[in-house]
């Protein structure tokens, strides 16, 4: 059992279990600090060592870091690999060919087992696939796939290619689907005929015909279809094949295509604060060599490890911590198809004993939605099953609020396995502040410290460094080789967005509030400083979702807040004004679920509002902005005590206090 020793009355310190810090890749804090200074010591040396370490290079860098036109910064420029090779190939070489890479449990729980050498042999299958098909180095390829090991194979066979894989998450729309297949000029969409979730079969194939429908989307000349259901689809001749009979007519080699350091990898859409999603765009060797060490160092990976990361190929977490880094380590890894409440919410326990995993990485929103079922339902506490096979624990994607966090530790770890509360975001590629597992005590609530190399920093709105326990902007003071490249298309906005002038320009802008503690220096992320919402750990823009509200015929205008909520982190809360009258009762019941309904079609269920209030107007400022932060108040039932002086129209308030 670890010991909980209380440092100061309010900080709750819990240390590592003894025998895990004598088997930690990083033992103890001394260890942790030899790397900060080293770090510290020789910034490029520091990088250029673990490049070396982690990657085989074709061809060895001789230049760590450009900085010439920064903020576009260069890793290992010089240097040629190819991604898909290290993560296969690299693996073969150091007898990892037997070793299995997935264990896959699809939705209704049959498992299907792939070594190395049976996973290079398909995505080698793949990439012959790509190239017969005139897919290339450079070429955007759009992937919309359920989680399945088809998945991996198809992101891991564009790297083996060069191609540069967008993948978008099953869960959008058509019209989303469309909008990211046009920004990042795809060649080629992979796809399946359906995904199942839960119990049901949810189209894929067809919502892909849609958001190709004529007229911008010419440029792509293939579509590759995974048959998961075998759902009857109808193929475009001579658009459309089927990914068996494509790799089945494939040798099982591929010689990959050696690629500069800097080559796109990928590219990720994520919201942003406008009412468009950015392309971010990530380089081939800073972003595998940080997905690996930070499987060595924050996941403290070993040979033995049965890992599984929860998380959808579709969001950053599911690149990094499924289809590339476990894969650089030559681990073993558990993919999952389904959800965690079916067939019911023992669902993640009963396969954590089942796959003996050691190392399982989830989400606080996953976790609160748990605690609430096994409240209910006894049968699916965590306590009912083998969880023996653990010995770390992690979270993403959110806050975790300090009590879910001890239910967590005490009910799925034993109350022996360090938890790392992961703190990083689609642009940072890989974990930024983390506990290092086996260096130091956890504090509920808080992600601990900046990884070696990561220079993190409070500041205020100038830049200026904040001291401990005061609350301010969270920023990365030197570039790290996994940071975002671009904006696909917008060099402009990535500058803008990350790294601006108003801070001096060249610190990166994470968009997160932090404050760091007194006493340990620990940071504790307060949440984003911009119009991003956190929904169960998925971040969407509020001017996105406005933007569609105001499409819809019959509104007139709409703003969006966050909300607090206690499953979800974060919930949609939407104000409109109709082009009619204010409806009300059972009329504003029909409207708020017909809005919704549009939501989920133009964007996704993800986004759909949570809460929909209808007022004669909204609150503005006599300039004409929208009051957000008086909106956020109403919605979390505040009292208002802001100064309304401004407000234009004051009657609206209690329109808007009582609209449901
Ligand atoms: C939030 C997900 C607190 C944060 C990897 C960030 C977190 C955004 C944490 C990025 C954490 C992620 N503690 N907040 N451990 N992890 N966030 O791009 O607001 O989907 O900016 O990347 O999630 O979300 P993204």
């Amino acid at each position: 059992m670890s010991d909980i020793a209380p440092l100061q009355q309010e900080i709750e310190l819990i240390h590592p279990p003894a025998q895990f810090v004598d088997q930690a890749n990083i033992a103890g804090m001394a260890a942790y600090r030899a790397h900060c200074a080293a770090a510290e010591a020789d910034y490029e040396g520091f990088w250029a060592r673990h490049a070396r370490d982690c990657i085989s290079w074709h061809r060895p860098f001789t230049r760590t870091l450009n900085e010439d036109h920064a903020p576009f910064y260069r890793w290992f420029e010089d240097g040629q690999l190819n991604v898909s090779y290290n993560c296969l190939d690299r693996n073969l070489q150091l007898g990892n060919a037997d070793k299995t890479a997935i264990v896959f449990e699809a939705d209704d729980g049959l498992v299907t087992r792939i070594t190395y050498a049976q996973l290079h042999a398909k995505v080698c299958q793949l990439a012959n696939g790509l190239r017969a098909m005139g897919v290339g180095k450079g070429d955007r390829v759009v992937i919309y796939m359920p989680m399945s090991i088809e998945g991996i194979v198809a992101m891991q066979a564009c790297a083996r290619v060069g191609a540069v894989h967008s993948v978008v998450f099953a869960g959008f729309s058509a019209k989303s689907l469309r909008e990211r297949i046009i920004d990042a000029g795809a060649v080629a969409v992979i796809t399946a005929d359906e995904q199942v979730r839960g119990g049901k079969s949810l189209p894929l194939k067809s919502i892909v015909d849609e958001a190709l429908a004529p007229g911008g989307c010419e440029m792509v000349r293939h579509v590759v279809v995974h048959r998961r259901t075998g759902a009857s689809v109808p193929l475009v001749a001579g658009r459309d094949l089927w990914l068996d009979a494509l790799m089945a007519a494939q040798p099982a080699t591929c010689e990959p295509e050696w690629v500069g350091a800097e080559h796109p990898l990928f590219i990720l859409y994520t919201s942003g604060s406008t009412g468009k999603p950015k392309g971010v765009q990530h380089a081939s060797a800073g972003y595998l060599l940080w997905a690996a060490l930070t499987m060595k160092w924050t996941f403290d990976i070993k040979p033995d490890d049965i890992f599984w990361c929860t998380a959808d190929i579709g969001w950053v977490t599911g690149h990094t911590y499924i289809a590339y880094g476990p894969l650089a380590v030559g681990a073993t890894q558990i993919v999952f198809e389904g959800v965690p409440t079916y067939p019911n919410a023992g669902r993640f326990w009963d396969m954590v004993g089942k796959h003996r995993a050691t190392i399982f990485y989830t989400a606080p929103t996953a976790i609160r939605s748990l605690i609430k079922a096994s409240d209910k339902d006894p049968a699916v506490h965590p306590g009912r099953y083998d969880l023996s096979s653990l010995r770390l624990l992690g979270s993403v994607g959110e806050p975790i609020d300090p009590d879910s966090w001890r239910w967590y530790h005490r009910n799925v770890g034993n109350g022996n396995c360090p938890i790392v509360d992961t703190f990083w975001q689609t642009e940072t590629g890989g974990h930024m502040i983390s506990p290092m597992p086996g260096a130091m005590p956890l504090q509920p609530g808080s992600c601990a410290l900046p990884l070696p190399g990561i220079m993190a920093a409070v500041v205020d709105e100038t830049g200026k460094e904040l001291p401990h326990g005061q609350g301010g902007i969270l920023v990365i003071k030197r570039p790290w080789p996994s940071m975002i490249r671009t904006v696909w298309g917008d060099a402009d906005r990535f500058w803008r967005s990350y790294f601006p002038a108003e801070l001096g320009g060249n610190l990166y802008l994470a968009g997160d509030g932090a404050v760091r503690n007194d006493e340990t220096g620990y940071f504790t992320i307060t949440g984003r400083i911009d119009d991003v919402l956190n929904v169960s750990g998925h971040r969407m823009g509020t001017m996105e979702i406005e933007s569609v509200l105001a499409a819809h015929c019959d509104v007139a205008e709409a703003a969006v807040v966050g909300k607090p909520d206690d499953t979800t982190g974060e919930a949609v809360c939407a104000f409109v004004v109709l082009k009619r009258t204010r409806p009300q009762g059972e009329e504003a019941a029909q409207v708020a679920t017909a809005l919704r309904e549009w939501v989920a079609r133009e964007i996704s269920p993800i986004a759909k509002p949570k809460e929909i209030r209808f007022a004669d107007n909204l609150p503005k400022t006599r300039s004409g902005k929208v009051m957000r932060r008086l909106l956020r108040g109403i919605a979390k039932g505040e009292q208002i005590t802001q100064d309304l002086s401004t407000l234009e129209d004051p009657a609206i308030l209690a329109q808007l206090r009582d609209a449901q």
